[in-house]
């Protein structure tokens, strides 16, 4: 009754954000991302019927905050009625900061609860089980680079492509490590009701996806950092323009758009893509990726850079 899950964070190059089913947590729009390899999350479900209530230790602290959807996760894997159960989740960056530590965490605790329980769930279901608990977490379940698409009822995963056909490098650039002010759920919410852009992000993503699509399948660098690049400012631009306004960046955010603009400029293959918080991954070609880091390290503001190649998809492990 116990099953350990590792899952690395991804990062969406076409975004999602805005829910169609708030409920069920389907997304209004498909999205492609990359799944990183060297940040993880580990996490361990030990389900016991000698247990009073359900326990979540993160790194090793106990957490309240985050128990009520890491418990709801358990119920949307086992059914209401299961055993309670010790969670017990690290990770090797800092959570809740736009990091994705929600697609990992989700994705991983999605799938050691089905070990735990050694329910045999294709990665199909375990895709849309960990996609009802976090959007994003669905994606986490495949590795290199994946598509989600929005199916009539439901969510579903298409790999595009492999990590070794095109071994793209992300270099994450922390401004802050503090958690958000809004969650995404929230802010999500906030957009739709309120963007008056909402409606165009919705309707556009659909040749986004298409573009993006047509990139990775050519291997062409250069058109996929124009398309995920506009892709990523014009989401950030619903969140500007929601009421009340949403702006996770701060100003090392900005410089680090400019560092990325002037090594572009330099003839470097490298983009940004920037999520709900302020971190900024830049995502370049191997040849370039000691240059991208070294020049996001020495902007000011930068608090941290971590490097990442592009990584598998969730899998049970042997223990913590
Ligand atoms: C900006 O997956 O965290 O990172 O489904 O409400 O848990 P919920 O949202 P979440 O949203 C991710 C938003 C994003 C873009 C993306 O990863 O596609």
């Amino acid at each position: 009754m116990q099953a350990t899950a590792i899952a690395q964070p991804n990062i969406a190059l076409i975004k999602y954000w805005g829910k169609r089913d708030l409920d069920r947590n389907l997304p209004a729009v498909g999205s492609i991302s990359i799944t990183l390899s060297e940040l993880q999350t580990k996490v361990s479900v030990e389900l016991s019927d000698e247990l009073s209530d359900d326990v979540l230790l993160v790194n090793g602290d106990e957490n309240q905050a985050m128990l009520p959807r890491m418990s709801s996760c358990l119920d949307k894997v086992l059914g209401q009625n299961r055993p309670h159960a010790i969670i017990q989740s690290h990770s090797n960056f800092p959570i809740a900061a736009g990091l994705a530590s929600s697609a990992s965490a989700f994705a991983a605790t999605t799938v050691a609860a089905a070990g735990a329980s050694n329910l045999s769930l294709g990665m199909q279901d375990l895709a849309r089980l960990a996609g009802a608990s976090s959007g994003s977490a669905a994606r986490s379940l495949y590795g290199g680079f994946v598509e989600l698409k929005n199916a009539d009822d439901s969510i579903t995963l298409t790999p595009l492509c492999d990590v070794d056909s095109w071994p793209l490098q992300v270099v994450v650039a922390i401004t802050e490590t503090g958690p958000k002010a809004t969650g995404s759920t929230e802010a999500m919410e906030i957009s739709r009701e309120t963007s008056p852009f909402y409606s165009n992000w919705i309707s556009q993503q659909e040749h986004d996806l298409e573009v993006a699509r047509r990139a990775i399948e050519r291997r062409d660098f250069a058109q996929l950092a124009t398309i995920a690049e506009h892709n990523c400012l014009k989401m950030h631009s619903v969140m500007w323009a929601s009421r009340p306004p949403m702006v996770f960046w701060n100003a090392a955010t900005m410089r680090c758009l400019q560092t990325v603009r002037r090594l572009q400029g330099e003839g470097r293959e490298v983009f940004f893509t920037i999520d709900a918080g302020p971190q900024v991954k830049a995502v370049c070609s191997p040849a370039d990726v000691e240059a991208v880091s070294q020049a996001l390290s020495e902007t000011s503001g930068v608090q941290e850079i971590m490097t990442s190649c592009l990584g598998s998809g969730a899998r049970l492990v042997e223990s913590l």
